[in-house]
Formats: C-alpha cells, structure tokens, sequence
C-alpha cells in the first residue's frame, strides 16, 4: 500500500498526461485532471475550449462530469495539471463541492512540490441545498 505522498505524485502524474489531451486551441493553456476514486480508478480530463468562449469548460468538470457518468460518486482527490502553477477557477470549486465534498485537492507549487487542500478550504462559506 503506497502511502498518499506516492499515490498524489502518481495521480499528479495521470494529470499530466490527461494534459496532453485538452484542447485549448484559444487560450493555448491546457490543464489536465486526474481523479481518485474509493476504489482506486483513476478519472481523467483535459479543458476542452469552444470558438464561442464561454462553452469552454475546465479540466475539473470534465473529469468530474466523467465521473458521474461512469457511476463514480466517491472521489477521494483531484489532481490538476498545467504548464505553470494553476488552481481551481470558482465555478470548479462549487461544482467539486458537490460531487466531491471531502477529496483532497493536489496541486503544484512553483517549486515542484505537492500542495493537498481540501475542497471546502477552497470553497468556504459555501451555497448548498
Ligand atoms: N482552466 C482549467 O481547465 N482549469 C483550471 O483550473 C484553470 C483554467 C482552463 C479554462 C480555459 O480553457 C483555460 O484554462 C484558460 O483559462
């Protein structure tokens, strides 16, 4: 059993791959997303951009809705990947507030290493019903 330090680095990993993947022909800034489920699948997305902007939609939704597609509704962590330090955007953070309330969320610092924050230290005081 790897410990969570190994497994993030891995799942880092399956976000940066997912990365090669997004289409981002507008802003030219590609991310990728890696999800962990309770049962150790991995779930993967790339941003996918639109001429009309506004349609684009995140690397984290697209993993997310992906999720909720194949049945996947216990997320455990969210890897985001993109060329420099990125993380999640408002409307992310709402929505993994409610597919994946208690996931760890990884991201990467300037200098390389992981950074783990929970969804609701994203997005306190938050609007549910
Ligand atoms: N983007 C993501 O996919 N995830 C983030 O965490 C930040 C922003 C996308 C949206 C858009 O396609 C591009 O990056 C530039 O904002």
């Amino acid at each position: 059993m790897s410990d969570s330090n190994t497994q993030y680095t891995r799942l880092m990993e399956r976000a940066r791959q997912a990365r090669e993947r997004a289409y981002a022909p507008y802003s030219n800034f590609k991310v990728g997303a890696a999800l962990l489920t309770a049962g150790g699948e991995v779930i993967t997305g790339g941003n996918v951009e639109n001429a009309s902007y506004g349609l684009s939609m995140c690397a984290e939704r697209v993993a997310l809705f992906a999720a909720v597609a194949r049945g996947e509704r216990d997320i455990r962590a969210i890897a985001v990947a993109a060329g420099t330090r990125a993380i999640p955007c408002g409307a992310c953070r709402q929505v993994m507030l409610e597919l994946a309330p208690e996931a760890d969320v990884i991201t990467r610092e300037e200098d390389g290493s992981l950074r783990v924050q929970k969804v609701k230290e994203l997005l306190p005081d938050a609007f549910t019903l």
